[in-house]
């Protein structure tokens, strides 16, 4: 069926893509009939037009993503006026069977509705009577994109940009995209936490950003998956996996055995990265992290069946009205307190039964963040307020004791050191190494006895992959943003402190876990200096 360019569904790729053909592994050349985890490909593209977002795509090997994006591409090349439009790959080979797709597609294109080609440069598709065009270059060009202004950009394996084509190439590909009616989709297998599609990923989840995150875990591919034949056994190896994702079906786990570990070298941790089964697991190297992934997975699994779908957007999320027989407290991460980030992460916890009621994650003014704070420590039954004392946070904390416009009673004050010459209590809380390190090690502890109740997705996000930037400021230059986790790490601490010793869950002295997070903490960062650069991950079409 043809659908024209003004038919309501034309920009659904649900529609327009099976228009066009492709070629198939095994079939040669096929109409572009759309796999089932391509359907939800194409509801992101839907969602991101609608949202006026960007996407990025995480990715599973071998998906059908490139083919998927390069129709996309093609659409917007062929379907729009003055539209320019670049798909740029990470190496130059990759940038030729690009072009190969985008060719095949226009030459598939119902006749009736193609457009007039000028040139038969494989590389490029001028389309002169709408004054549109696409590009086809890659990273390792000089400059892909020569100071031009690009519409819409599909930007494959992002992974890989840094290694094949330099530090810059990534802002300079940005840079040609207007934020105002341009379109960009990024697309990439993980590779290293902290890399380029990693601090994608993490800007994806604030609250204000331009990006939307689309995940397709391996699971959700058709294809991978085999019948199993009577008798099969699974190997150690598919086994122990298994035992960690007790959701893969035994089709899978035979397809896994049989085909998918070995596209890996039978390396597992290669596996769980090339076909990245959440979004987290991908990232971690294991033993990096400072708290339980096994616990925090799990409560994840349950709010949102692990698909990264339904994560918090607004910036204040309330969970629990405020109940007039409970206690909370409120714990703050103020904005560019330890690194050059502009976010609060506000934490609200009711301390009486160890639940979260709310949280805000966002930006505001220091005066602003005052008067809200205290809005929402009278609404919770005059919580306690812990703000953490550093930089902006003085300025926070003055604001809400000394504006008699605020002039919030319950405000946290901490304990004069002993060798200091006042005697006086000092409003905040002071962040050192000794009481960051404390305040880790009670969340850890809350989280592996259970006893804390989590709600928000964005934090358990954020505290899966924390790796402890409170003791490493470097870091977080390339882990992306905590301060979430950070705000949560307090609000145990502030927990700790309220409940003192009539904390009966206790199972370990706070001490040990403040000494085995920051051990954890500490094999990570040896482990990073040494960790190479490029990872022998197979290439990607
Ligand atoms: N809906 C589909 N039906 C059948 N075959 C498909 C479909 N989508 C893609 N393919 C085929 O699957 C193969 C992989 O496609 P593609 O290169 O687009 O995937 P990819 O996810 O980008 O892979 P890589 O991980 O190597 O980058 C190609 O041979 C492509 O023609
Ligand atoms: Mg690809």
């Amino acid at each position: 069926m043809i659908i024209p360019p003004e038919h309501p569904d034309f920009w659904n790729p649900a529609s327009f893509l099976p228009m066009l053909q492709i070629r198939t592994k095994s079939k040669g050349l096929q109409p572009f009939k759309l796999w089932d985890h391509q359907m939800i490909l194409a509801a992101a593209v839907q969602a991101a037009y609608a949202q006026q977002k960007w996407l990025v795509h995480v990715k599973p090997r071998q998906e059908g993503s490139s083919t998927f994006f390069t129709g996309i591409a093609f659409q917007h090349a062929a379907f729009r006026t003055g539209c320019q439009v670049a798909i740029i790959g990470h190496k130059k080979k990759n940038a030729k069977s690009l072009a190969e797709i985008a060719n095949r597609f226009y030459k598939s294109c119902p006749q009736s509705i193609r457009p007039r080609r000028h040139g038969k440069l494989q590389r490029t598709l001028e389309f002169p009577d709408i004054d549109s065009k696409l590009d086809v270059a890659s990273v390792q060009d000089d400059e892909p994109l020569r100071g031009e202004t690009v519409q819409v950009v599909l930007g494959t394996e992002l992974s890989s940009w840094q290694e094949e084509g330099g530090d810059e190439v990534w802002a300079s590909v940005l840079n040609a995209v207007p934020e105002d009616g341009g379109f960009f989709v990024a697309e990439s297998t993980p590779k290293h936490h902290g890399d380029q599609l990693h601090m994608l990923c993490m800007a994806s989840e604030r609250p204000d950003s331009k990006w939307m995150k689309v995940f397709i875990p391996w699971t959700m591919v058709g294809e991978y998956r085999k019948p199993v034949p009577p008798k099969w056994r699974p190997s150690k190896i598919v086994q122990d996996y298994w035992d960690e994702y007790p959701m893969i079906t035994p089709e899978q786990a035979f397809w896994m055995q049989v085909s998918g570990l070995q596209k890996c070298n039978r390396n597992v941790e290669k596996f769980k990265q090339e076909y990245p089964i959440n979004e987290y697991d991908c990232w971690a190297m294991t033993g990096d992290s400072v708290y339980d992934q096994s616990i925090l997975r799990r409560w994840l699994q349950d709010l949102d069946g692990g698909t990264g779908l339904g994560i918090e957007t607004d910036p204040w999320v309330q969970f629990q009205e405020p109940d007039p027989k409970d206690k909370y407290v409120i714990f703050v991460d103020p904005a560019s307190s330890w690194s050059e980030r502009d976010h609060y992460g506000v934490v609200i916890l009711n301390i009486t039964t160890c639940e979260q009621a709310a949280e805000y994650l966002g930006h505001m003014s220091a005066y602003q963040m005052a008067q809200k704070l205290g809005q929402w420590g009278r609404q919770y039954n005059e919580a306690m307020i812990y703000v953490e004392a550093n930089g902006v946070g003085e300025s926070v904390l003055s604001h809400l004791v000394d504006n008699p416009n605020i002039s919030y009673r319950r405000v946290f004050h901490r304990t004069p050191s002993r060798h200091g010459r006042s005697r006086s209590r000092t409003p905040g809380w002071w962040s050192s190494v000794k009481t960051k390190r404390e305040a880790e090690g009670y969340m850890q502890q809350l989280i592996e006895d259970e006893s804390v109740t989590i709600h928000s997705a964005r934090s358990l996000r954020q505290l899966l992959t924390y790796r402890g930037q409170w003791a490493e400021r470097s870091r977080d230059a390339s882990g992306g943003h905590y301060d979430l986790a950070t705000a949560w790490a307090g609000a145990s601490w502030a927990y700790m402190n309220h409940r003192g010793s009539s904390w009966k869950r206790k199972k370990k002295d706070p001490k040990i876990l403040a000494a085995e997070a920051f051990r954890r903490l500490q094999s990570r960062i040896d482990g990073l200096s040494s960790q190479p650069k490029n990872t022998p991950w197979g290439s990607h079409l």
